[in-house]
């Protein structure tokens, strides 16, 4: 019989394998400083453009303030116990009323991580009847939740409403025959390459077909919309949007989620939330911390504001220069160029290095063979003047890329990889 930990020892994983080149540089890089527009990396001063600290709330001296009394007066173990059992508190219930009007929902429910909240979330509305059809290019947490589903799953290509039409079409029949129901998954953007999701589109099929729409939007809430309320009021179909999902990682700068829907689904999904049920409650300092995030959120039009003209300049200045920046309709801005995966490393190595620039970079087998994405993340604390150093550096790394430095440069990594 084989050792359970042989696969391990041979094979470290799709990522794993790239860890002796990358790990510390590439993965797992540790910037240091505050979190803002510009950070250190390996002791130098980089431009960052890869935290989704969208509004700029993570480092805002009135948040900082806030976090602190909160960790002084709760500690950071308040309340002790599942929401179920001893961790409810009258701030959550707050947190969560506030959140369900402004996002315009009935209810909210507060989720400890977005990722597990989505997992369980997926896994209390379906039943083993039921069918969903999702997403192909969903994010993990929207996988992972499908994994559990004992039912009968359909992807439908990536924001292709023809093709999730055909699907619905084949969802509907298999519907009638187990006597279940149909979700409809989709994220609100696209977190990669920034594309929102065609819910206004996919809203419009409930005319002709009978399902649930559940909404991730992660890089929507606080970023889209009028009031910050994201993907949904930007299209004008929350309404249609029967149970949404945003964490707090991002534009809230903070940790935790929620869901929001109809009072009824809420009310089940409290009771039937496995990661939420069986889990200690999000803690105080976090509910607090929250509420006041959420506060600037509503009440700070200029952060959005700001953020915005940041993205638009970085945006046009990309476009008018020649980039290829995809079919972004979010502040997420991918940066697509041709090159192998050494080169990609060399450039990115030019960027952080000569030029102080540093944002992630995406591969094979994310994107196609011979794609590099540089994925930009801009927020509300850069300047105009971080986003004209980018553009010079981003026509640095093109000239010295179609000329072949970084082949030249990357020849030792080829030569160690045996590519
Ligand atoms: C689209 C999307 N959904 C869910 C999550 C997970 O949220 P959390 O970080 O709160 O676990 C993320 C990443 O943060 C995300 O990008």
């Amino acid at each position: 019989m084989k050792d359970l930990f042989e696969k391990i020892y041979k094979d470290k994983g799709p990522l794993g394998k790239w860890a002796s080149q990358a790990e510390g540089y590439f993965v797992f890089p540790k910037l240091e400083g505050q979190i803002s527009n510009r950070m250190k990396f390996q002791g130098k001063e980089v431009i960052t453009w890869s935290i989704n600290d969208y509004l700029g709330l993570a480092n805002h001296p009135e948040i900082r303030k806030v976090d602190g009394e909160a960790g002084v007066e709760y500690g950071s173990a308040y309340p002790m116990g599942a929401r179920m059992m001893s961790g409810h508190t009258d701030l959550h219930e707050l947190l969560q009323k506030e959140l369900a009007e402004f996002v315009n929902k009935e209810a909210a429910y507060l989720l400890n991580f977005g990722y597990q909240g989505m997992v369980s979330t997926i896994d209390a509305l379906v039943s083993k009847d039921d069918i969903i059809v999702y997403d192909v290019d969903a994010h993990a947490c929207i996988i992972d939740g499908v994994r559990l589903h004992m039912g009968k799953r359909f992807t439908y290509k990536h924001n292709d409403v023809e093709s999730l039409e055909k699907n619905l079409e084949r969802a509907t029949k298999m519907a009638e025959q187990t006597g279940g129901g149909i979700l409809v998954i989709s994220e609100g953007v696209f977190g990669m390459r920034g594309e929102q999701g065609k819910l206004k589109e996919i809203a419009a099929l409930k005319k002709k077909y009978n399902f649930r729409f559940l909404v991730d939007d992660a890089h929507g809430f606080g970023t889209l919309g009028k009031t910050g309320a994201g993907a949904g009021e930007e299209q004008g179909v929350q309404d249609d949007i029967d149970v949404y999902f945003a964490t707090f990682a991002k534009s809230m700068a903070g940790t935790g989620a929620f869901i929001a829907a109809d009072q009824e689904i809420i009310d089940y999904l409290k009771y039937n939330l496995r990661s939420q049920m069986f889990a200690k409650s999000l803690q105080m300092q976090l509910v607090v911390g929250a509420r006041k995030r959420l506060e600037m959120l509503k009440t700070m039009p200029e952060l959005k504001d700001k953020l915005w003209e940041n993205v638009n300049a970085l945006q046009s200045g990309l476009k008018e220069r020649g980039f290829d920046i995809g079919t972004t309709q979010s502040c997420v801005t991918p940066v697509y160029l041709k090159g192998s995966i050494p080169e990609a490393m060399a450039l990115v190595k030019d960027l952080r290095e000569n030029y102080g620039i540093f944002c992630s970079i995406v591969v094979y087998p994310v994107i196609p063979k011979g794609l590099i994405l540089l994925r930009l993340i801009p927020t509300a604390t850069h300047t105009l003047e971080d986003v004209r150093v980018t553009l010079d550096a981003f026509d640095g790394i093109r000239e010295r890329l179609e000329n072949g430095t970084y082949k030249r440069l990357s020849a030792g990594v080829v030569a160690a990889m045996g590519e």
